[in-house]
């Protein structure tokens, strides 16, 4: 039983995490950190999930960190807990993660969102790094996932002023995949979880392998590493399916093997 989020299978294939804290705008504590990554972890084994969405709510996706758990620290207490690692589980999920932004994503909530594959940002959607304002700097990969995302002189800008951007900012910045109106945005999400779903699932899975790859490794051998996954493909029976249904016109039916 979780108290943090919510957790449903919405259409074929598709699971979702809903963000339940309203009364502090989806703030991450760690009890939610504990829920969102063990739940992610076992859909993550689910043979029947090809994706999942993560998601909050319309008026925030999650605004930080909860700085009032926080607040309290002291140095020794978040170094001996090794505050904000339980994150990195999020990071082994191999089922690829769409996140669903409307409104806040903030300091961890913006964070969170960048350990998701493909972004979708409702029209109102707003990121920031607000950690400066508090004394602090950006804890669960602000400072590495937001470079590496938008380059180094918006990073400075964003993680040095705390200052908010809204959806199309992000969106001409690389931040995020796409706008979607924020009516369309729960249907949206769920559609895109499902197309990617619908597909080989070793495929996506060895495709998200590879696009991550690129962000650990130099070109020459980031090519190599993709091209031996690419090789990899022709041991699954979807890629006879998958190429045979193309040449006999018609839509392949993958059963994800
Ligand atoms: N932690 C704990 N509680 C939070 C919170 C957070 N990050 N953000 C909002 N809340 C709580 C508020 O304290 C408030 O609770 P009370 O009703 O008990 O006072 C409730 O949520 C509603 O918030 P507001 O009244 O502030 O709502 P608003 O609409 O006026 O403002 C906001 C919205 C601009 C997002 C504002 O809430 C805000 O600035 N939040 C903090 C954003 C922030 O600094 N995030 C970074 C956190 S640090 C971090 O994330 C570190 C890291 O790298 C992982």
């Amino acid at each position: 039983m979780t108290e943090t989020i919510l957790v449903d299978r919405p259409a074929e294939r598709v699971a979702r995490i809903t963000l339940n804290r309203p009364q502090a705008l989806n703030a991450l504590n760690r009890q939610a950190m504990n829920e969102i990554t063990a739940a992610a972890a076992e859909l993550d084994r689910d043979p029947d999930i090809g994706a999942i969405v993560l998601t909050g709510s319309a008026k925030a996706f999650a605004a930080g960190a909860d700085i009032k758990e926080m607040a309290p620290q002291s140095f020794s207490e978040v170094y001996a807990a090794d505050w904000f690692a339980g994150w990195e589980t999020l990071g082994r999920v191999r089922t690829p993660l769409v996140a669903a932004v409307a409104g806040y994503a903030l300091g961890g909530g913006c964070e969170l969102a960048m350990m998701c594959d493909v972004l979708l940002a409702a029209d109102t959607a707003k990121f920031g790094q607000p950690e400066i304002t508090l004394g602090v700097i950006p804890g669960m990969g602000g400072s590495q996932r937001l470079t590496r995302a938008i380059g180094k002189a918006k990073a400075m800008d964003l993680v040095l002023t705390g200052r908010m951007i809204g959806a199309e900012e992000a969106e001409r910045a690389g931040l995020v995949s796409r706008i979607v109106p924020a009516d369309a945005l729960p249907e949206e999400a769920v559609a895109t979880a499902a197309k990617i779903a619908a597909m080989s699932k070793p495929a996506a899975m060895l495709a998200k392998e590879a696009v991550n790859r690129a962000f650990e490794t130099s070109l020459s051998e980031g090519l190599l590493f993709e091209r031996r996954l690419f090789h990899s493909t022709f041991a699954t029976a979807d890629q006879k399916e998958g190429m045979t249904a193309f040449v006999e016109k018609r839509p392949p039916e993958f059963r994800h093997g």
